[in-house]
């Protein structure tokens, strides 16, 4: 397929995932590797749902490391059980987080973020790696985004 994505201007945030997310699967069939893959997915979600900073953080023995990502330079580490991130990978479930100020324990790598999803990817039933989405406005996720990207890391799923 032609490397561009089409989004509608108008709509809500539904009408947008709804866009991307076939246009994503398209976008990455047919390519095995991972790196290429979350690179795309993160630009695609940087620009097409235009959030503040996207990104992925890959386990690596006994730490997340970060991968491919869209925005401001980013904290490279981050330990198991610590930060949204490290919460998210040692329960295995997706966190939302409207304030970040009130997360015991948030790691602020841009002073900007205000609001934050974090989700998993599993491999054989463990946590391989979580996408994390920040905000520069309070509150800016819901179960909307949830939704969908929780699917979009069943498809990132394939990839591993
Ligand atoms: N805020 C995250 C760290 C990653 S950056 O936001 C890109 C956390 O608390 O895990």
């Amino acid at each position: 397929m032609a490397e561009n994505l089409i989004i509608p201007e108008s709509g809500d945030k539904k009408d947008r995932y709804e866009s991307l997310l076939p246009q994503i699967e398209a976008l990455t069939a047919g390519e095995p590797d991972l790196v290429a893959n979350l690179s795309n997915i993160a630009a695609a979600l940087r620009y097409g749902m235009g959030f503040f900073w996207v990104g992925f953080y890959l386990v690596k023995d006994d730490t997340l490391v970060l991968g491919p990502f869209q925005g401001p330079v980013a904290c490279t580490r981050i330990a198991r059980g610590k930060g949204v991130c490290g919460s998210s990978w040692a329960e295995g479930k997706t966190i939302l987080v409207p304030d970040v100020e009130a997360f015991p324990g948030h790691i602020a790598c841009s002073s900007a973020s205000r609001s934050e999803i974090v989700v998993p990817g599993f491999k054989n039933n463990n946590v391989a790696l979580v996408l994390d989405v920040d905000s520069d406005q309070l509150n800016d996720f819901d179960a909307t985004d949830q939704l969908y990207l929780e699917k979009l890391m069943r498809l990132v799923e394939n990839f591993l």
